[in-house]
Protein backbone atom coordinates (compact mmCIF):
# COMPACT_ATOMS: atom_id res chain seq x y z
CA UNK A 1 0.00 0.00 0.00
CA UNK A 2 2.22 3.03 -1.03
CA UNK A 3 1.19 5.29 2.08
CA UNK A 4 3.04 6.83 4.22
CA UNK A 5 4.60 4.38 6.86
CA UNK A 6 7.31 4.86 9.55
CA UNK A 7 9.27 2.01 9.18
CA UNK A 8 8.25 0.93 5.55
CA UNK A 9 11.00 -1.10 4.55
CA UNK A 10 10.28 0.43 0.26
CA UNK A 11 13.83 1.13 0.01
CA UNK A 12 14.61 -2.51 0.93
CA UNK A 13 12.32 -4.02 -1.16
CA UNK A 14 14.77 -4.59 -4.10
CA UNK A 15 17.14 -6.64 -1.35
CA UNK A 16 14.69 -8.18 0.11
CA UNK A 17 13.74 -9.67 -4.22
CA UNK A 18 16.86 -10.77 -3.92
CA UNK A 19 17.18 -12.68 -0.90
CA UNK A 20 14.18 -14.37 -1.96
CA UNK A 21 15.90 -15.01 -5.52
CA UNK A 22 18.96 -16.21 -4.00
CA UNK A 23 17.17 -18.50 -1.50
CA UNK A 24 14.82 -20.65 -4.54
CA UNK A 25 11.84 -19.02 -2.30
CA UNK A 26 8.15 -19.43 -3.94
CA UNK A 27 6.55 -19.05 -0.95
CA UNK A 28 6.80 -16.73 2.08
CA UNK A 29 5.82 -15.27 5.10
CA UNK A 30 5.55 -11.64 6.16
CA UNK A 31 5.03 -11.70 9.47
CA UNK A 32 4.72 -8.08 10.29
CA UNK A 33 3.60 -6.87 6.95
CA UNK A 34 2.83 -2.88 7.72
CA UNK A 35 2.71 -0.73 4.50
CA UNK A 36 2.52 -4.22 2.92
CA UNK A 37 5.47 -3.06 0.23
CA UNK A 38 7.29 -6.18 0.57
CA UNK A 39 4.84 -8.71 0.42
CA UNK A 40 2.84 -6.79 -2.88
CA UNK A 41 6.50 -7.32 -3.88
CA UNK A 42 6.80 -10.29 -3.27
CA UNK A 43 3.85 -11.61 -4.76
CA UNK A 44 4.35 -9.99 -7.74
CA UNK A 45 7.76 -11.80 -7.88
CA UNK A 46 5.62 -14.66 -8.19
CA UNK A 47 5.87 -15.84 -4.47
CA UNK A 48 3.14 -17.08 -2.37
CA UNK A 49 2.80 -15.05 0.34
CA UNK A 50 0.68 -14.64 3.72
CA UNK A 51 0.61 -11.47 5.39
CA UNK A 52 0.19 -10.82 8.71
CA UNK A 53 -0.29 -7.77 11.09
CA UNK A 54 -2.65 -6.78 14.09
CA UNK A 55 -4.05 -3.75 12.69
CA UNK A 56 -7.40 -3.96 10.82
CA UNK A 57 -6.54 -1.35 8.03
CA UNK A 58 -3.62 -3.25 7.38
CA UNK A 59 -5.23 -6.51 7.14
CA UNK A 60 -7.31 -4.67 4.29
CA UNK A 61 -4.43 -3.48 2.65
CA UNK A 62 -3.07 -6.97 2.82
CA UNK A 63 -6.71 -8.74 1.31
CA UNK A 64 -5.95 -6.26 -1.56
CA UNK A 65 -2.50 -6.20 -2.82
CA UNK A 66 -2.18 -10.48 -1.28
CA UNK A 67 -4.97 -12.13 -1.78
CA UNK A 68 -6.52 -10.41 -4.33
CA UNK A 69 -6.91 -12.00 -7.94
CA UNK A 70 -7.36 -9.36 -10.18
CA UNK A 71 -8.94 -10.37 -13.76
CA UNK A 72 -9.76 -8.08 -16.71
CA UNK A 73 -13.34 -8.64 -15.80
CA UNK A 74 -12.87 -7.56 -12.01
CA UNK A 75 -10.46 -4.59 -13.25
CA UNK A 76 -13.63 -2.99 -15.22
CA UNK A 77 -15.85 -3.34 -12.24
CA UNK A 78 -13.36 -2.04 -9.99
CA UNK A 79 -12.76 1.46 -12.60
CA UNK A 80 -16.59 1.28 -12.77
CA UNK A 81 -16.95 1.57 -8.62
CA UNK A 82 -14.17 4.07 -8.12
CA UNK A 83 -15.81 6.37 -10.53
CA UNK A 84 -19.00 6.00 -9.04
CA UNK A 85 -17.30 7.02 -5.80
CA UNK A 86 -15.21 9.70 -7.15
CA UNK A 87 -18.58 11.46 -8.33
CA UNK A 88 -20.05 11.42 -5.12
CA UNK A 89 -20.91 14.94 -3.50
CA UNK A 90 -19.07 15.44 0.49
CA UNK A 91 -21.51 14.77 2.99
CA UNK A 92 -21.36 15.94 6.69
CA UNK A 93 -19.81 13.00 8.93
CA UNK A 94 -17.60 11.22 11.30
CA UNK A 95 -14.56 12.33 10.02
CA UNK A 96 -15.83 15.21 8.81
CA UNK A 97 -16.09 16.30 12.41
CA UNK A 98 -13.34 14.73 14.40
CA UNK A 99 -10.83 14.49 12.25
CA UNK A 100 -11.00 17.69 10.23
CA UNK A 101 -12.60 20.31 12.74
CA UNK A 102 -11.88 18.81 16.21
CA UNK A 103 -8.47 18.19 14.72
CA UNK A 104 -6.84 19.52 11.24
CA UNK A 105 -5.71 16.09 9.44
CA UNK A 106 -7.71 16.66 6.34
CA UNK A 107 -9.62 19.60 4.82
CA UNK A 108 -13.55 19.34 5.80
CA UNK A 109 -14.11 19.66 1.72
CA UNK A 110 -12.14 16.53 1.80
CA UNK A 111 -13.37 14.90 4.87
CA UNK A 112 -16.78 15.30 3.74
CA UNK A 113 -15.86 13.52 0.38
CA UNK A 114 -14.25 10.64 2.95
CA UNK A 115 -17.15 10.50 4.85
CA UNK A 116 -19.51 10.05 1.38
CA UNK A 117 -17.37 7.48 0.04
CA UNK A 118 -16.63 5.29 3.33
CA UNK A 119 -20.48 5.12 4.10
CA UNK A 120 -21.29 4.70 -0.10
CA UNK A 121 -18.80 1.67 0.23
CA UNK A 122 -20.71 0.35 3.12
CA UNK A 123 -24.14 0.43 1.31
CA UNK A 124 -23.10 -0.51 -2.10
CA UNK A 125 -20.07 -2.75 -1.43
CA UNK A 126 -20.09 -4.80 1.86
CA UNK A 127 -19.17 -8.11 1.85
CA UNK A 128 -17.96 -8.75 -1.52
CA UNK A 129 -14.50 -8.65 -3.42
CA UNK A 130 -14.44 -5.25 -3.93
CA UNK A 131 -14.81 -3.64 -0.11
CA UNK A 132 -11.20 -4.55 0.91
CA UNK A 133 -10.16 -2.61 -1.97
CA UNK A 134 -12.44 0.34 -2.14
CA UNK A 135 -11.53 0.86 1.37
CA UNK A 136 -7.53 0.84 0.27
CA UNK A 137 -8.50 3.04 -2.20
CA UNK A 138 -10.05 5.25 -0.14
CA UNK A 139 -7.06 5.14 2.66
CA UNK A 140 -4.52 5.98 -0.36
CA UNK A 141 -6.54 8.50 -1.88
CA UNK A 142 -6.31 10.25 2.23
CA UNK A 143 -3.17 9.48 2.31
CA UNK A 144 -2.23 11.69 -0.69
CA UNK A 145 -3.89 15.08 0.80
CA UNK A 146 -3.46 14.98 4.15
CA UNK A 147 -1.99 17.09 6.61
CA UNK A 148 0.54 15.41 8.75
CA UNK A 149 4.31 14.56 8.26
CA UNK A 150 3.61 10.44 8.12
CA UNK A 151 1.96 10.04 11.81
CA UNK A 152 -1.08 10.55 13.25
CA UNK A 153 -0.10 11.21 17.04
CA UNK A 154 -0.68 15.46 15.76
CA UNK A 155 -1.11 17.63 12.27
CA UNK A 156 0.38 20.35 11.10
CA UNK A 157 0.22 23.80 12.29
CA UNK A 158 -0.15 25.12 8.42
CA UNK A 159 -2.04 23.07 5.89
CA UNK A 160 0.28 21.03 4.00
CA UNK A 161 0.40 22.02 0.52
CA UNK A 162 -1.30 18.84 -0.70
CA UNK A 163 -4.12 18.91 1.54
CA UNK A 164 -5.70 21.72 -1.05
CA UNK A 165 -5.93 18.81 -3.66
CA UNK A 166 -9.68 16.96 -4.23
CA UNK A 167 -9.69 13.78 -2.35
CA UNK A 168 -9.68 11.16 -5.27
CA UNK A 169 -9.33 7.67 -5.57
CA UNK A 170 -7.92 5.47 -8.02
CA UNK A 171 -7.62 1.99 -8.99
CA UNK A 172 -4.73 0.41 -6.52
CA UNK A 173 -1.92 -1.50 -8.75
CA UNK A 174 -2.60 -4.79 -7.27
CA UNK A 175 -0.01 -7.12 -9.01
CA UNK A 176 -0.40 -10.66 -10.89
CA UNK A 177 1.14 -13.20 -8.76
CA UNK A 178 -0.25 -16.11 -6.62
CA UNK A 179 -2.87 -15.44 -4.33
CA UNK A 180 -1.90 -15.53 -1.10
CA UNK A 181 -3.09 -15.34 2.57
CA UNK A 182 -3.78 -12.17 5.03
CA UNK A 183 -4.13 -13.29 8.50
CA UNK A 184 -5.03 -10.85 11.08
CA UNK A 185 -4.02 -11.34 14.50
CA UNK A 186 -1.08 -11.03 17.04
CA UNK A 187 2.21 -12.51 15.20
CA UNK A 188 3.04 -14.05 18.78
CA UNK A 189 -0.34 -16.17 18.44
CA UNK A 190 -0.64 -16.99 14.85
CA UNK A 191 2.87 -18.14 13.84
CA UNK A 192 3.04 -21.37 14.69
CA UNK A 193 0.03 -21.78 13.00
CA UNK A 194 0.45 -20.65 9.44
CA UNK A 195 1.14 -22.79 6.64
CA UNK A 196 4.69 -23.74 5.97
CA UNK A 197 6.65 -21.65 3.51
CA UNK A 198 10.57 -21.30 2.15
CA UNK A 199 11.05 -17.85 4.17
CA UNK A 200 9.90 -15.80 6.79
CA UNK A 201 10.21 -11.84 7.06
CA UNK A 202 10.11 -10.72 10.70
CA UNK A 203 9.74 -6.43 10.98
CA UNK A 204 8.22 -5.74 14.24
CA UNK A 205 8.59 -2.88 16.60
CA UNK A 206 11.42 -2.40 18.49
CA UNK A 207 10.44 0.32 20.92
CA UNK A 208 7.34 2.22 22.66
CA UNK A 209 6.00 3.89 19.14
CA UNK A 210 2.69 2.28 18.54
CA UNK A 211 1.65 1.72 15.55
CA UNK A 212 -2.20 1.62 16.45
CA UNK A 213 -1.89 4.91 17.39
CA UNK A 214 0.60 6.26 14.59
CA UNK A 215 -2.64 5.18 12.46
CA UNK A 216 -5.34 5.73 14.19
CA UNK A 217 -7.04 7.61 11.74
CA UNK A 218 -6.49 4.73 9.09
CA UNK A 219 -7.82 1.99 11.58
CA UNK A 220 -11.14 4.16 11.99
CA UNK A 221 -12.00 4.86 8.17
CA UNK A 222 -11.49 1.51 7.63
CA UNK A 223 -13.53 0.18 10.98
CA UNK A 224 -15.91 2.54 9.33
CA UNK A 225 -16.96 3.10 13.15
CA UNK A 226 -17.59 6.36 15.76
CA UNK A 227 -15.81 6.19 18.86
CA UNK A 228 -15.45 8.00 21.44
CA UNK A 229 -12.41 10.09 20.60
CA UNK A 230 -9.81 11.90 23.45
CA UNK A 231 -6.91 14.36 23.24
CA UNK A 232 -5.57 16.61 20.23
CA UNK A 233 -5.14 13.77 17.86
CA UNK A 234 -8.68 12.51 18.80
CA UNK A 235 -7.73 8.74 19.18
CA UNK A 236 -9.99 5.75 19.44
CA UNK A 237 -10.53 6.12 23.73
CA UNK A 238 -10.26 1.90 23.19
CA UNK A 239 -6.45 3.43 22.76
CA UNK A 240 -5.81 4.69 25.69
CA UNK A 241 -8.21 2.52 27.62
CA UNK A 242 -8.45 -1.31 26.42
CA UNK A 243 -4.99 -3.26 27.59
CA UNK A 244 -5.39 -5.25 24.65
CA UNK A 245 -4.90 -2.01 22.20
CA UNK A 246 -1.01 -2.73 22.59
CA UNK A 247 1.58 -4.60 20.99
CA UNK A 248 4.03 -6.66 23.32
CA UNK A 249 6.55 -5.72 20.90
CA UNK A 250 6.01 -1.98 22.35
CA UNK A 251 7.47 -3.56 25.99
CA UNK A 252 10.99 -3.04 26.12
CA UNK A 253 11.00 -6.21 28.40
CA UNK A 254 8.60 -8.81 26.98
CA UNK A 255 10.11 -7.78 23.48
CA UNK A 256 13.10 -10.10 23.28
CA UNK A 257 11.09 -13.31 24.45
CA UNK A 258 8.09 -12.62 22.22
CA UNK A 259 10.75 -12.02 19.30
CA UNK A 260 12.18 -15.12 19.86
CA UNK A 261 8.83 -17.01 20.17
CA UNK A 262 8.28 -15.53 16.56
CA UNK A 263 11.64 -16.86 15.31
CA UNK A 264 11.82 -20.13 16.49
CA UNK A 265 7.93 -20.76 15.85
CA UNK A 266 7.18 -19.04 12.13
CA UNK A 267 6.93 -22.61 9.88
CA UNK A 268 9.73 -20.99 7.64
CA UNK A 269 12.77 -22.93 6.27
CA UNK A 270 14.92 -19.65 6.17
CA UNK A 271 13.77 -16.69 8.60
CA UNK A 272 14.98 -13.03 8.03
CA UNK A 273 14.88 -10.38 10.95
CA UNK A 274 15.35 -6.89 9.93
CA UNK A 275 16.59 -4.24 12.81
CA UNK A 276 18.82 -1.32 13.07
CA UNK A 277 20.86 0.59 15.47
CA UNK A 278 18.27 2.87 17.26
CA UNK A 279 16.25 -0.34 18.39
CA UNK A 280 15.78 -1.19 22.06
CA UNK A 281 17.43 -4.72 20.61
CA UNK A 282 21.15 -4.63 19.19
CA UNK A 283 22.13 -6.79 15.82
CA UNK A 284 24.05 -8.26 18.00
CA UNK A 285 20.89 -9.39 20.52
CA UNK A 286 18.60 -10.14 17.41
CA UNK A 287 21.51 -12.93 15.72
CA UNK A 288 21.58 -14.28 19.25
CA UNK A 289 18.06 -14.75 19.17
CA UNK A 290 18.65 -16.00 15.43
CA UNK A 291 21.02 -18.89 16.62
CA UNK A 292 18.30 -21.38 17.24
CA UNK A 293 18.20 -21.49 13.68
CA UNK A 294 21.61 -21.87 12.64
CA UNK A 295 24.35 -19.28 12.64
CA UNK A 296 23.13 -16.16 11.52
CA UNK A 297 24.42 -13.85 9.00
CA UNK A 298 24.31 -10.05 9.46
CA UNK A 299 23.65 -7.67 6.31
CA UNK A 300 24.00 -3.95 6.90
CA UNK A 301 22.63 -1.01 5.21
CA UNK A 302 23.31 2.62 5.17
CA UNK A 303 20.19 4.55 5.47
CA UNK A 304 18.19 7.64 5.69
CA UNK A 305 16.13 8.21 8.59
CA UNK A 306 12.46 8.92 9.05
CA UNK A 307 11.48 12.22 7.21
CA UNK A 308 10.35 13.85 10.55
CA UNK A 309 14.12 13.04 11.94
CA UNK A 310 15.57 15.30 8.80
CA UNK A 311 12.79 18.07 9.18
CA UNK A 312 13.89 18.77 12.84
CA UNK A 313 12.32 18.93 16.31
CA UNK A 314 9.30 22.08 16.71
CA UNK A 315 7.74 23.87 19.40
CA UNK A 316 3.92 24.06 18.98
CA UNK A 317 3.91 27.08 17.91
CA UNK A 318 6.01 25.27 14.72
CA UNK A 319 9.22 27.15 15.19
CA UNK A 320 12.51 25.56 14.83
CA UNK A 321 14.02 24.69 18.99
CA UNK A 322 16.57 21.97 18.18
CA UNK A 323 18.81 20.18 15.90
CA UNK A 324 18.94 16.28 15.54
CA UNK A 325 21.91 14.05 16.10
CA UNK A 326 22.13 12.22 13.27
CA UNK A 327 19.76 11.59 9.37
CA UNK A 328 21.52 8.48 9.30
CA UNK A 329 21.09 4.99 10.75
CA UNK A 330 22.00 1.44 10.15
CA UNK A 331 19.59 -1.28 8.76
CA UNK A 332 20.31 -4.95 9.17
CA UNK A 333 19.16 -8.16 7.69
CA UNK A 334 19.67 -11.19 10.24
CA UNK A 335 19.24 -14.07 8.10
CA UNK A 336 19.73 -18.11 9.61
CA UNK A 337 17.82 -21.10 8.66
CA UNK A 338 18.83 -24.11 5.66
CA UNK A 339 21.77 -22.11 3.93
CA UNK A 340 24.20 -23.27 1.63
CA UNK A 341 27.65 -21.81 1.97
CA UNK A 342 26.78 -20.76 -1.70
CA UNK A 343 23.80 -19.08 -0.57
CA UNK A 344 25.43 -17.49 2.98
CA UNK A 345 28.56 -15.94 0.32
CA UNK A 346 25.93 -14.40 -1.99
CA UNK A 347 23.58 -13.21 0.77
CA UNK A 348 26.76 -11.33 2.18
CA UNK A 349 26.95 -9.22 -0.97
CA UNK A 350 23.93 -7.47 -0.79
CA UNK A 351 25.66 -5.34 1.79
CA UNK A 352 25.19 -1.63 0.94
CA UNK A 353 28.10 -0.07 1.42
CA UNK A 354 29.67 -3.71 0.58
CA UNK A 355 30.74 -4.82 4.25
CA UNK A 356 32.44 -7.94 5.39
CA UNK A 357 29.80 -9.74 7.78
CA UNK A 358 30.03 -12.26 10.21
C1 LIG B 1 8.11 -1.92 11.32
S1 LIG B 1 6.44 -2.14 10.88
C2 LIG B 1 6.57 -3.24 9.52
C3 LIG B 1 6.93 -2.49 8.28
C4 LIG B 1 6.83 -3.34 7.04
N1 LIG B 1 7.88 -4.31 6.94
C5 LIG B 1 6.83 -2.44 5.82
O1 LIG B 1 7.72 -2.57 4.94
O2 LIG B 1 5.98 -1.57 5.74
C6 LIG B 1 5.84 -3.17 12.15
C7 LIG B 1 4.42 -3.69 11.97
O3 LIG B 1 4.18 -4.67 13.00
C8 LIG B 1 2.82 -4.61 13.36
N2 LIG B 1 2.71 -5.25 14.69
C9 LIG B 1 3.07 -4.75 15.89
N3 LIG B 1 2.88 -5.66 16.85
C10 LIG B 1 2.40 -6.77 16.25
C11 LIG B 1 2.00 -8.05 16.71
N4 LIG B 1 2.08 -8.38 18.01
N5 LIG B 1 1.55 -8.96 15.81
C12 LIG B 1 1.44 -8.63 14.49
N6 LIG B 1 1.79 -7.42 13.99
C13 LIG B 1 2.27 -6.51 14.87
C14 LIG B 1 2.49 -3.14 13.33
O4 LIG B 1 1.09 -2.94 13.18
C15 LIG B 1 3.31 -2.67 12.11
O5 LIG B 1 2.51 -2.68 10.95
Amino acid sequence: MPVKYLGSKRRLVPTLNEVARLVHADSAIDLFTGSTRVATAWRANGLAVTAVDRLRFVHTAARTYVTTPLTTRRRHVLVAAIDDLNRLDGVDGYITETFCRQARFFTPENGARADAIRAAIADRHHGTWREPILITALLEAADRVDSTTGLQMAYLKQWARRAATRLTLRVPEIPDGPVGRAVLGDATKVARRLAPATLAYLDPPYNQHRYETNYHVWETICRGDAPEAYGVARKRVALRDDPTSRSVFNDRRALPGALRACIEQVPASIVVVSCSNEGWLGVDEVAGLCEARGRPLVVAFDSARYVGARIGIHNPNGAKVGSISHVRNTEYLVIAGDLSRSQRRDLATLASPPVACA
